[in-house]
């Protein structure tokens, strides 16, 4: 998948996030399909009340977009199907969060990000990290035109470069500055409790955290 043939977000999770990436999406022009665990029946007329214009599928389908954002509670993450995921890209929203998602074995015991051990699960897709540290509410009222002074900044890290320009290209139309922080590892400097986590950024703002966790990583 190119990024010039991205034309579906598969969205997997109605909840706060996936309903805000989803219409956020719908603004910018993609087509958006949008899915929970539970069936279609059960969300269409949900759907078309809070993402109007998003068309509500079963997961396997909102899977086989060009794009997936993964944006169930990270307690769940065992509940994707890895098998239709195979040759996604897939972006990861989810954090972990112990005092809402309780403690999680898999994230407590590991000392990985919550998106490597995600990417272990899902094995056959390529996962990248973005999007998880923004809130709901401001996806919808932080986003800007290319080049609009101060313009908000996401940071993405992936392991595979193919999956990156993706990521960086849907974000930059869904209104954001995109920095690549590098391999999917590097995504420690954006998970919850960081400066960047915890704030807002432009470009410049963001890619010198960046640097400076890169260096903290390597003293
Ligand atoms: N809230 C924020 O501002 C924010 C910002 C960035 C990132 N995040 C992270 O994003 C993740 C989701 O947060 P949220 O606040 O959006 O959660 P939420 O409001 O609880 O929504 C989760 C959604 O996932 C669905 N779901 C569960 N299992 C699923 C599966 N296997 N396939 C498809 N859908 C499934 C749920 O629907 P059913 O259970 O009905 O199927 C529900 O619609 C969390 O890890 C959170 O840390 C949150």
């Amino acid at each position: 998948m190119k990024l010039g043939e991205l034309r579906t977000v598969g969205v997997l999770g109605a909840g706060r996030v996936g309903t805000a990436v989803a219409r956020q999406a719908l603004k910018a022009g993609y087509m958006v399909k949008i899915a929970t665990a539970k069936p279609v029946d059960e969300i269409a007329m949900i759907v078309e009340i809070v993402t109007p214009g998003a068309i509500a599928v079963d997961a396997d389908e909102a899977a086989a977009a060009d794009i997936v954002v993964a944006a169930v509670p990270l307690h769940k993450y065992r509940t994707l199907s890895p098998g239709v995921l195979t040759g996604k890209t897939v972006i990861d929203v989810m954090n972990y969060w112990a005092p809402t998602d309780g403690e999680v074995d898999d994230f407590e015991n590991d000392p990985r990000t919550s998106s490597e051990i995600v990417q272990e699960f899902l094995a056959g897709a390529t996962v990248v990290k973005s999007l998880n540290h923004i809130g709901y509410h401001e996806l919808e009222e932080d986003g800007n035109e290319p080049g609009a002074p101060g313009r908000r900044a996401l940071a993405l890290a992936g392991d595979r470069d193919d999956a990156k320009v993706l990521v960086a290209g849907f974000l930059d139309r869904l209104g954001y500055d995109p920095i690549d922080a590098g391999p999917l590892t590097a995504g420690r400097a954006f998970q919850p409790g960081t400066e960047i986590f915890n704030g807002s950024h432009t470009a410049e703002q963001l890619q010198a955290l960046l640097s400076a966790a890169t260096e903290s990583a390597h003293a």
